[in-house]
């Protein structure tokens, strides 16, 4: 999934360790102006600081307003995944914007009688496609070609539209089977529903009512999916078969930077879980390999703010870097993952963001990850910020999610 710019030659990358060369980053622990960060409350105000920074500068400003929600049940199957679990479908409308598409969440719950932990994660190509179970709806929005290695068919006005072969194409990704069985629930929604993944996508989402176009600020399309994430915990707090203060937010690759704002503005989200969410998400900007800040601004120019792209040829002189994004998770759990396969999402770069998030943890008296040495291929290490380096491709796989519910199992239950 890459959508590339005719006009402009593309920004180089770089997969060369002799070419990333020496930079400085900048310290969580020192405000704005220049004061030490010493104690927990210093770093409140410091952390509202970061928040600020990042959103003049990278992603742009998330609306503030809280706008009214109306949840409608349209589905529920108390014997879903052949008798497992009660699956839900529940979309969020929005009351004031009824031309905003809604929101529609599918939310799997095991069958017991306790509220359940859940863990929140958008999807890449339409509820139909996290699960085989034909009775999920085809999704009738945009729908980003070949992210499932099929191609959207258009519809009459020239509009890509997922087809039947969608159906459980990215099942692989989302077990929730295993989910289910270890006690927790799984709620995902179609990224598209908040903002198709395009240029113009913002014209029919949720960025065509709220924010200024004409700002250096304006969110961008992370930021849209990221509130969309915030929205969908809205909802989960009024499920009563959901531990609404155990809400994990999930998310791969462009939608793990999605969720990794999103838990950095919203501390209600109990846990965050970064899946090679690379450039943009876990991964240092000033650190010259993979996908660099040009590139990504080029390649996808509506997923940050405006201001961002001052940036491209200057890294250095971005007030922030990714690590001070991870430290704004603390105290709260977090995990990292990359992919050796992966190297355009820079696994070392992603390390070094967790590696960097330490003196936040450490001023609440938490261990991070506690070391500073790249482990093993297949081997999660930390403590209450993990990471692990396994082999394979960009992806998220059966591994990915058994270190996932460990991880929940020690940290958030
Ligand atoms: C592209 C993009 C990455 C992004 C990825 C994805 O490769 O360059 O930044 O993470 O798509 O979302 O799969």
């Amino acid at each position: 999934a890459h959508l590339t710019n005719a006009q402009a030659p593309e920004p180089v990358f770089n997969y060369d360790e002799a070419k990333v060369g020496t930079y400085k980053l900048p310290n969580p622990l020192t405000s704005n102006t220049g004061k030490p960060v010493k104690t927990r409350a210093d770093w409140e105000n410091r952390r509202a600081e970061l928040i600020q920074l990042f959103a003049e500068n990278v992603y742009g400003q998330t609306p503030k307003q809280t706008i009214k929600l109306r949840f409608q049940t349209t589905a529920v199957d108390s014997s879903a995944l052949n008798g497992l679990a009660i699956r839900k479908m529940v979309s969020i409308f929005f009351v004031d914007y009824p031309q905003v598409p809604s929101i529609d969440v599918l939310l799997y719950l095991p069958k017991s009688k306790k509220v359940a932990p859940v863990f929140l994660g958008l999807n890449f190509c339409g509820n139909h496609c996290v699960t085989t179970e034909a009775d999920i709806p085809l999704s009738t929005r945009w729908m980003i070609s070949g992210a499932v290695g099929e191609a959207a068919v258009n519809n009459r006005n020239g509009e890509p539209r997922a087809t039947e072969k969608f159906r459980g194409m990215q099942a692989r990704r989302w077990p929730i089977e295993m989910i289910i069985k270890r006690g927790y629930a799984l709620a995902t929604a179609y990224y598209g529903d908040i903002e198709p993944d395009h240029p113009q996508g913002w014209r029919s989402g949720i960025r065509s009512v709220l924010g200024d176009t004409t700002k250096a600020d304006n969110w961008g399309a992370i930021g849209a999916w990221g509130w969309g994430m915030s929205r969908i915990l809205d909802y989960l707090q009024t499920e009563p078969r959901i531990d609404s203060k155990r809400v994990i937010t999930i998310g791969h690759s462009r939608i793990g930077k999605a969720a990794v704002w999103a838990g950095a503005q919203d501390d209600r989200f109990a846990a965050v879980i970064s899946n090679e969410s690379g450039e943009g998400g876990a991964a240092l900007s000033r650190r010259w390999y993979g996908e660099t800040v040009e590139r990504i601004n080029t390649s996808f120019p509506h997923w940050f703010c405006g201001r961002y792209k001052t940036y491209n040829k200057n890294v250095a002189n971005l007030p922030v870097d990714q690590h001070e994004l991870l430290a704004l998770i603390a105290p709260r759990p977090l995990y990292v993952a990359s992919a050796n396969d992966d190297q355009w999402s820079d696994p070392k770069g992603e390390f070094l963001g967790a590696v960097n998030a330490e003196p936040v943890y450490r001023l609440y008296g938490k261990t991070g990850l506690g070391t500073a040495t790249f482990p093993a291929l297949n081997q999660s290490v930390g403590q209450t910020v993990r990471y692990h380096d396994r082999t394979g491709k960009h992806d998220v796989t059966d591994y990915d999610w058994e270190q996932y519910l460990r991880f929940a199992d020690e940290l958030v239950r």
